[in-house]
């Protein structure tokens, strides 16, 4: 599956990091083991047709973790087998790759968790492993997660609505309700309602949010919100109403819950 180059203009940080490398396509081995890679990358691209079961939403991976996990700030995979299993104060204690990848199918996916030792859970891992090859183990890459805005804007939530409709509507429509195929599946996926992300989910966040579509959205013109307009305009679509996530009690039992959790 080719993947098209981002054209946006990306932010760079700290030196500490180890330098984004992507693998060459070339690297594929052949067998089993890129079967595996390749079934891996075909369901994090095509999850909601390939995963019914566990998805309860539009969504797939990709719809987030854009271009299959290769975009910086944008929750890239590269790197992340060599640096997982990690402490993660939402759960209050250390959570492996799978954990982490169920974590996003259970709240991003709205659905429920696969299973740790199945196939579809060993073919995405080795996606990710694949991806992360030209990293040192145990370093984060330059561009991990996403591109936090300090210092943070004061967001208004109504002036957020007026600039998603001029910046964000003609793709993700009214209300953020997306488009669909005529297949049924989404053409562009949802920001709010019942095949959103739930409540739970890292994208639910304010600065979460805001940071992921300051340097990625609207597509292919990343890096045109100002900082102000990230806020306002994350504000407005994260609140728009959007499935709960049943054990949201359960999370930051240790502490550690950051500002714009949103329970
Ligand atoms: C609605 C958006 C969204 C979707 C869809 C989504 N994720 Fe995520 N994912 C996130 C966010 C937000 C984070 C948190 C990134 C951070 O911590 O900065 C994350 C983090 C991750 C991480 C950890 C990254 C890191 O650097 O620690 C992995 C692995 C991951 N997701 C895998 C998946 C997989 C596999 C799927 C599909 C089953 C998926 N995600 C679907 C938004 C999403
Ligand atoms: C040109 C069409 C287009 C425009 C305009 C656009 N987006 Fe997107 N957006 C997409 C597509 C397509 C994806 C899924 C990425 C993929 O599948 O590669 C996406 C993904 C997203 C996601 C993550 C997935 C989800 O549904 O939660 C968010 C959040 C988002 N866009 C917000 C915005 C916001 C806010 C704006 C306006 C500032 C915007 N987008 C403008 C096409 C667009």
């Amino acid at each position: 599956m080719a993947l098209a180059a981002v054209a946006a203009p990306r932010p760079t940080d700290s030196a500490q990091k180890a330098p984004f490398h992507l693998p060459r396509e070339s690297t594929l081995p052949r067998g089993p083991e890129g079967d595996r890679i390749r079934r891996g990358l075909r369901l994090v691209m095509l999850t909601e047709r390939e995963l019914p079961g566990y998805v309860g939403n539009g969504l797939r991976c990709t719809s987030c973790h854009l271009q299959a996990g290769r975009v910086r700030y944008a929750a890239p995979w590269v790197g992340i087998t060599g640096v997982l299993p990690e402490y993660r104060s939402r759960s209050g204690r250390m959570n492996t790759l799978e954990e982490r990848i169920n974590d996003c199918f259970e709240r991003s996916m709205n659905g429920k968790p696969l299973p740790e030792d199945g196939v579809e859970m060993r073919s995405i891992v080795a996606y990710m492993s694949w991806l992360s090859q030209n990293v040192p183990k145990g370093r984060s890459v330059e561009g991990r997660g996403f591109k936090h805005i300090t210092p943070r804007p004061t967001p208004d939530r109504e002036q957020g609505a007026r600039l998603y409709e001029a910046r964000c509507a003609r793709c993700h429509a009214h209300e953020g309700r997306g488009m669909k195929n005529p297949d049924g599946s989404y053409l562009i996926p949802a920001l709010g309602g019942e095949q959103s992300f739930n409540i739970g989910a890292g994208m639910a966040r304010l600065d979460t949010a805001a940071a992921f579509i300051r340097w990625n959205m609207p597509l292919l013109q990343g890096g045109t919100l100002t900082d102000q307009e990230a806020y306002d305009i994350a504000d407005y679509f994260i609140h728009l109403p959007r499935p709960d996530f049943a054990r949201k009690h359960e999370d930051w039992p240790k502490g550690g819950k950051p500002r714009d959790a949103r329970y």
